[in-house]
């Protein structure tokens, strides 16, 4: 294993700041929130975290509109608390990884303010400023791409709210300025960053327009109704070319080079993750991103073992052809998407999926992530008082949805509900106390935490509880960091004809591990031959089989059982 780096077997924990831990009681995480529960962290079994954003922000969009890079955003608290809590995470052995907003600033931050005072100041140039809208692009969050400032009586481009303004990466100052932001982090020693938004950050220079016949709130309006199959695809097909002349554009390569040499200044690897599924920003291999999001794995209503396997065999392969070897990264949940409980459930088998969906992630090759909350199977909580929507891209959709598509309002604050991400940004559960015991009783905590946290979701009893979910995830951490074959090994698919069950093979010099993931109600035997081994040693099973052997010709496995063994 010493060939591998330490960002290729660590388990990385999305934490999201201002829901995982209040710790000064005014209904906000924060960072002594956070370092308070390092310990909590440490015992799951994870070893790297991801931060979503914590500088400071008028919060249009939760954090991802940054006012200032180098800074902590006050209701988190200082950047002394920062470095407090990056110093007990290191002394735990966590490495921590922070987000960086490249494509966008808030519409507060002081370049901003700059840049829109006048057409001649010094940052006039370091957003995407245009006399008149050159063509019908949307924001994919509010509409119009192009907003009027009538200070310089022109109009800038955003991809996403027009409270974030795109950055114009073709000036050099941009570049220089963002870099510094970089290197204040990397010099008080975080581990790297996950590259927020990355594949928007250049734009189709011909401004060429798009040609779906709608407008956002059109399309989302369609996206919310499609039923049919070939409805869905039209769906698809429109999003897609609704926005692909925003984004995806080859420029992208050399900035990442840029940033890549400035992380490969540091000691210790530090490490890019891009929120982007395209392998060819991992360069060759080793001059780009070190890993990109596996996006297609979780972009399916069902986790069927037939879609498993053709995403893995898709990614592997082009991992594999990368001239220096690509490492996967795999997840199933963020704070942009429902809750994993919640998406892939089925109303009727919700608890041995989420088991079944954990050990899927914690046993493919590539580097796992979690999302703060999936450990305790918590679930979207939708949220149908408009008035209570904090995520503004559901706001703006309420509003359209009334006033521009003329949406029955009972209707449209279900539809707005449904479609915003605080339903899955709700806060941890931590107990079955006042406010799940994120803040105070009394407290009014930003987001409603989930009435379920009186019903077994949370975290204090399920780990008095030996049968629970949270129990579930640190053995197969544990079993996971103990098996070689699993943090490294090779992938070989096996019995590919099957729709039920998903097996496969992980290999290591030292190790050959089956992994049996049984996604039906169904018991079987199971026969697996050409492996060159006899017998079966279990390490893990769902079903609390006793850690026994059996013949590899006459596997038994129970209803939506997961079974590892190592190969003898
Ligand atoms: C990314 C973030 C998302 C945010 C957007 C704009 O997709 O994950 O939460 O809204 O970028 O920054």
């Amino acid at each position: 294993m010493t060939d591998f780096k330490w960002w290729q077997t660590a388990l990385f924990y999305q934490i999201y700041p201002r829901s995982f831990a209040d710790g000064n009681g005014d209904g906000i995480g924060d960072f002594p929130g956070i370092t308070a529960k390092l310990d909590y962290l440490k015992d799951l079994g994870v070893e790297a975290l991801w931060l979503s954003p914590h500088f400071p922000s008028p919060n249009w969009d939760c954090g991802y509109d940054i006012s200032d890079y180098c800074n902590v955003a006050p209701e988190y608290g200082t950047l002394a608390d920062f470095e407090t809590f990056l110093r007990e995470a290191h002394a735990r052995q966590l490495r921590v990884i922070l987000d960086l907003v490249l494509n966008h600033t808030s519409d507060e931050h002081a370049w901003f303010l700059e840049s829109k005072s006048s057409r001649d100041n010094p940052k006039a140039d370091w957003y995407v400023w245009v006399d008149t809208p050159p063509n019908n692009w949307q924001s994919c969050f509010d509409g119009d791409a192009w907003t009027y400032v009538p200070e310089r009586n022109q109009y800038y481009y955003h991809y996403f709210m027009k409270q974030q303004p795109d950055l114009n990466w073709h000036n050099p100052a941009v570049k220089q300025a963002m870099w510094d932001a970089v290197r204040f982090w990397l010099d008080l020693g975080v581990d790297g960053f996950r590259l927020d938004a990355i594949g928007t950050i250049y734009e189709d220079p011909q401004l060429t327009p798009h040609t779906v016949p709608m407008n956002l709130a059109q399309l989302r309006h369609f996206s919310d109704t499609a039923r049919t199959p070939s409805e869905k695809q039209q769906r698809d097909r429109y999003w897609h070319d609704m926005f692909k002349h925003q984004w995806g554009r080859p420029e992208l390569h050399d900035l990442m080079k840029e940033l890549r040499t400035i992380l490969d200044e540091y000691d210790g690897d530090r490490m890019l993750v891009g929120e982007d599924d395209n392998i060819d920003y991992m360069g060759y291999g080793d001059d780009e991103l070190h890993l990109v999001f596996n996006f297609p794995l979780m972009r399916t209503e069902q986790l069927s073992p037939a879609h498993i396997r053709k995403n893995q065999k898709n990614r592997l392969a082009r991992l594999d052809e990368l001239p220096t070897r690509g490492w996967g990264c795999n997840t199933l949940g963020n704070h942009d998407s429902s809750r994993i409980y919640s998406h892939y459930g089925n109303g009727q088998h919700d608890a041995e999926l989420a088991r079944l969906n954990a050990a899927l992630v914690l046993t493919l090759r590539g580097t796992p992530f979690l999302y703060n909350g999936e450990e305790i199977g918590m679930q979207d909580l939708i949220i149908t008082d408009p008035g209570k929507l904090r995520d503004t891209m559901a706001t703006w959709y309420h509003t359209a949805l009334i006033h521009d598509l003329h949406i029955d309002p009972v209707e449209a604050a279900r539809r707005a509900g449904e479609m915003s991400r605080d339903k899955n940004r709700t806060p941890m559960q931590w107990g079955p106390l006042a406010n799940g015991g994120f803040c105070p009783e009394g407290v009014e905590p930003w987001l409603p935490v989930h009435p379920n946290h009186l019903e077994g979701i949370n975290i204090r009893e399920q780990q008095d509880n030996p049968d629970s979910l949270l129990h579930y995830y640190k053995r197969l951490i544990r079993t996971r960091k103990s098996t070689p074959a699993l943090l490294t090994g090779e992938y070989q698919p096996l019995h590919t004809q099957s729709n039920d069950y998903i097996a496969f093979l992980r290999t290591c010099p030292t190790q050959t591990v089956l992994v049996i993931l049984n996604y039906s109600p169904d018991h079987r035997n199971l026969k697996f031959s050409g492996t060159g081994k006899k017998t079966a040693r279990g390490l893990f099973s769902s079903a609390g089989r006793s850690q026994n052997d059996q013949p590899l010709g006459k596997i038994s496995l129970g209803a939506f059982e997961v079974f590892i063994a190592e190969l003898i």
